[in-house]
């Protein structure tokens, strides 16, 4: 848990150096399972995230070490080595609970063992996230699978197989996606995501020796392989994490370098600002965000390369500070607006009406005391924070926040604002 107080701050100044993307690591440390030679995942993020599925991966019988010999990834954060040498079923169902990404050691665990255990995820504060499309990505390639007492089991020697995913889920493209480099012969994913971690999470692969091909173009054609080898790898930036600080920085006005920010993961965003006002320069050591958002916004949030919608919360802070009516429409989760609730308490005048979100923005945001309700809208609340005024003290008591951002505090402080973090550091 964690709380935070935050005070009106002065335009940022400074660079930002942008950790490694949660939800590029997550799938890879998960495709360790993979392989029983050591795999090592370059500048892992501290995220309490990774360290869940650290646990979860442990209970599967796969050694995880951070390796503390120095820096050695982006922001010079260390290494994660792991070694999945013996397999077997997670002993411990807990971590499965606490995070939704558990699922993606379904694909792995079947693929390698002929056989995955693993909880039926439950939903989250953002909607009931259902995982039938990687039930149905298991059954095609393959897999017997029943659902028992809040499990789902699954077995089967995978074979190559087709599916049209009903939607571009990432996480069911992902689980497929590992799934198939063993399976024997050729699959093919329909409709699949194209988000820029799956296309970082096939190159890991790739390394690893599976034949990947076609991620990011909606059709993925992997040709299984009889066995992966070990891989050192760096994932990509996180673009979410740069784009919510593009959306601090444009709140509170400044100039500042996000520095490793990839522009081309993020050109929904930055498109998006700078129809606001923002100016953006994209420079080699990353991208230059300067002055503050002055136009209302009109944001409708898209699977990839459309607007995230995980930066919805973050522009929605935005929005509440440019003058005029601001139009949001959610079209990937049924129910991501729970911070509208938390924005309103500072003086946001929001109206919400289903998956449509209307903002009248303007001069009168003053800090309170707000809760955060999920990852995002903790992230919604902080950059809200910077630009009210008076304090404002974000509770955290799920420690969402640090599910995401590593020392979100320690980034937003270095680059001037005046933000403090009242509970102990967070989990090491
Ligand atoms: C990934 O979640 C991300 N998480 C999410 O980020 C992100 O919001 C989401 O993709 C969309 O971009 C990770 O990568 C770890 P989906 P995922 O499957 O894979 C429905 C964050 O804040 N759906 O693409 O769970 C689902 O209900 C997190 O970092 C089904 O109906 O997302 C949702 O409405 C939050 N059946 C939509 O598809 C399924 O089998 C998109 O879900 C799977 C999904």
């Amino acid at each position: 848990m964690a709380t935070y107080s935050v005070r009106t701050s002065p335009p940022l100044r400074g660079e930002a150096i942008i950790h490694t993307a949660k939800n590029s690591v997550l799938p890879i440390l998960a495709a360790s399972l993979l392989t029983s030679d050591p795999v090592s995942v370059l500048g892992t993020p501290r995220l309490t995230d990774v360290d869940t599925l650290c646990e979860l991966l442990r209970s599967c019988g796969c050694q995880v070490e951070w390796d503390d010999s120095g820096p050695v990834g982006r922001a010079s954060a260390p290494a994660l080595n792991l070694c999945a040498r013996e397999l077997c079923m997670p002993a411990n169902d807990e971590p499965m609970r606490r995070m939704r990404a558990s699922i993606l050691i379904m694909g792995p665990l079947l693929a390698r063992l002929g056989m995955a255990r693993v909880t039926l995820p439950g939903g989250c504060a953002i909607g009931q996230r259902p995982v039938d499309q990687h039930i149905k990505g298991m059954q095609a390639l393959g897999a017997e699978v029943a659902l028992h007492q809040g499990h789902i089991e699954l077995s089967g020697r995978l074979r190559g197989g087709s599916v049209y995913l009903d939607m571009p889920s990432v996480g069911a493209t992902e689980n497929i996606m590992m799934a198939a480099t063993l399976a024997q012969g050729a699959s093919r994913i329909e409709n699949a995501a194209k988000e820029p971690e799956i296309t970082d999470l096939a190159m890991c692969l790739n390394q690893m020796g599976a034949r990947v091909a076609g991620a990011g173009s909606g059709t993925i054609i992997v040709q299984g392989v009889a066995k992966l080898h070990g891989v050192k790898y760096q994932p990509i930036p996180d673009r979410i994490e740069a784009g919510t600080l593009a959306c601090a920085t444009a709140i509170a006005g400044g100039n500042v370098l996000l520095r490793g920010a990839r522009s081309e993961h993020m050109r929904a965003l930055l498109f998006k600002l700078q129809e606001a006002g923002v100016i953006i320069a994209e420079q080699r050591e990353g991208l230059r965000v300067r002055g503050k958002a002055v136009q209302p916004l009109a944001v409708r949030t898209m699977v990839y390369p459309g607007f995230p919608t995980d930066l919805q919360a973050p522009i929605m802070a935005v929005a509440c500070f440019t003058p005029g009516t601001s139009v949001f429409l959610e079209t990937v989760f049924e129910n991501r607006y729970m911070h509208a609730t938390e924005l309103r308490r500072m003086g946001a005048r929001i109206r919400v009406e289903d998956r449509v979100a209307l903002i009248d923005g303007g001069p009168d945001m003053h800090g309170t005391r707000v809760i955060s309700s999920d990852l995002r809208a903790g992230a919604s609340l902080i950059c809200a924070a910077v630009g009210a005024k008076g304090e404002t003290i974000v509770e955290d008591p799920q420690g969402h926040i640090d599910r995401g951002y590593e020392r979100i505090e320690r980034t937003l402080g270095d680059l001037g604002a005046p933000i403090r973090r009242l509970q102990p550091d967070p989990p090491a």
